[in-house]
């Protein structure tokens, strides 16, 4: 198919009424990518040369986040919500410029796969002027009906202009369409307002494509690839079929999820072999789990790595930048941004690292906390190879802790510590012998 050049038009200028939300639609996300994402990645994927983009007026949000997958997509305002067919043809100095064939996709159809365009795009290259992909979900109410005439597709009525008789076909229209390039825009011009809700009904480019003695052609697509979000409902609905498939691709990678149901990935979390996954963890954009890592129960992580045999938690969060070297441990209630972890570094219990370097093998005690933050600006931390820093101390950066240095619990460290030194930075312990027992003879006395 590669020698036909192709344009895809994604629709999502529509308000998302349904939604009832102050942001639009498409940029509600499903696994932490916006719905727009998913499906201008996909229709990047089947191949199209062109991306256009039609989006409503005042969203700019929508538009950067088709850029942010498909850097070269143009966009286009749709300023008068009057239909989908009015809305691809706010797309019509795209359409002018000539493609073999043209996809239009809705932004609100995540799912959408690359195969079922492709499988559109076959049916134009062999003579279809208009090809839709059909679907048979479980519920077909508010979906337009395919009117068939055996293998025929005549017509698609909206679910609101249906005769009785018309509302009990179970197939319907999923939303994802292709035209030969050469006769879109005129079938598009074509298309009137002669329906209940007065708006430019793409699906009536069927039946004008039939009258003017044209192939029209419907195939059937699994109704999860055309799954659109209309609803806060829709929006779960898809979100938990996301995690299912994420999960059973972790597990087929051969990642152990102890309780699958109960972790949730994004859409660009890397799992690698060998990686064990407790129950109850969250995993936010940008996180990469190297072969053999393991993440234990009620963990938290985004924008981080972990290499191979570190092990995480329970009860840990990796917050963006934090890198986890190989064989190292992050203990309960440890949270760490933005710093690099050696290898075999051990911060086990109670601590915030962030901004820092922690060097290989190094030991951080329970309670320790880097004080990156003045109020104002951040500043960095850095703890050498094998040093030790003992429980419940302050290190205040900038500061650099040597190699093999030692910290003594409870320490407030504001310079420099050598390397192989050691620093204790808090108020000297004094000890009175036997002033506990004469102090309470004294209060015993008193009350005589
Ligand atoms: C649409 C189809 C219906 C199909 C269903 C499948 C039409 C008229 N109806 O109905 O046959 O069964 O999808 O999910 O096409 N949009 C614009 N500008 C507009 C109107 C809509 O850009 O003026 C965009 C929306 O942002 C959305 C897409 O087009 O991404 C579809 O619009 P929506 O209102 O969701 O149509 P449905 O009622 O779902
Ligand atoms: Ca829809």
């Amino acid at each position: 198919m590669s020698e036909r050049t192709c344009l895809a038009v994604v629709l999502a200028a529509g308000e998302g009424t349904r939604m009832r939300s102050s942001l639009p639609k498409v940029l509600h996300p499903v696994g932490g990518l916006p719905l727009i994402g998913h499906v201008v990645r996909s229709v990047a994927a089947a191949g199209s040369d062109n991306v256009a983009v039609v989006v409503g007026p005042d969203q700019d949000a929508v538009a950067q986040a088709a850029r942010a997958e498909v850097p070269g997509a143009s966009v286009f305002v749709q300023t008068e919500r009057l239909g989908t067919a009015h809305a691809v043809l706010a797309a019509r100095d795209a359409l002018a410029a000539g493609h073999d064939d043209l996809v239009i996709v809705f932004g609100d159809t995540p799912f959408v796969s690359p195969e079922a365009i492709a499988a559109l795009r076959r049916l134009i290259a062999d003579g279809a002027a208009v090809a839709v992909g059909g679907m048979r979900p479980a519920d077909p109410t508010g979906y337009g009906r395919l009117i068939m005439d055996g293998e025929r597709l005549v017509a698609i009525r909206e679910d609101k202009d249906t005769t009785p008789e018309e509302r009990t076909i179970g197939f319907c229209n999923g939303g994802l369409m292709a035209m030969s390039g050469a006769l879109a825009l005129d079938i598009l011009d074509a298309i009137g307002t002669d329906n209940v809700q007065s708006e430019h009904y793409l699906p009536d480019a069927v039946a004008i494509a039939n009258d003017r003695g044209l192939t029209v052609s419907a195939i059937e697509i699994d109704e999860a690839q055309v799954f659109g979000i209309n609803t806060r409902g829709h929006l779960a609905t898809a979100e938990a079929r996301f995690q299912a498939a994420r999960r059973t691709a972790a597990m087929a990678g051969g990642a152990t999820l102890v309780a699958p149901e109960t972790v949730f990935f994004s859409h660009d979390t890397q799992i690698g072999q060998d990686v064990v996954i407790e129950p109850n963890v969250v995993i936010g954009p940008g996180v990469t789990i190297e072969d053999g890592a393991t993440i234990r129960a009620f963990c938290h992580l985004e924008g981080a790595r972990v290499a191979g045999g570190a092990v995480i938690g329970p009860f840990a969060r990796l917050r963006p930048g934090a890198n986890i070297g190989a064989d190292a441990r992050v203990g309960n209630f440890c949270e760490i941004k933005n710093a690099d972890v050696h290898e075999a570094a051990k911060i086990n219990h109670l601590t915030y690292v962030g901004d820092a370097d922690i060097g290989a093998r190094a030991n951080i005690g329970a309670g320790t906390i880097t004080c990156n933050y003045d109020g104002s600006s951040k500043f960095r931390t850095i703890i050498g190879e094998n040093a030790f820093i003992g429980s419940n101390s302050a290190l205040v950066a900038p500061v650099t802790i040597g190699r093999g240095a030692y910290v003594g619990s409870g320490s407030v460290i504001t310079k420099d510590v050598p390397d192989d030194a050691l620093a204790v930075g808090r108020g000297r312990q004094v000890t009175k012998p036997e002033w506990a027992a004469k102090n309470r003879a004294k209060s015993v006395s008193k009350k005589a």
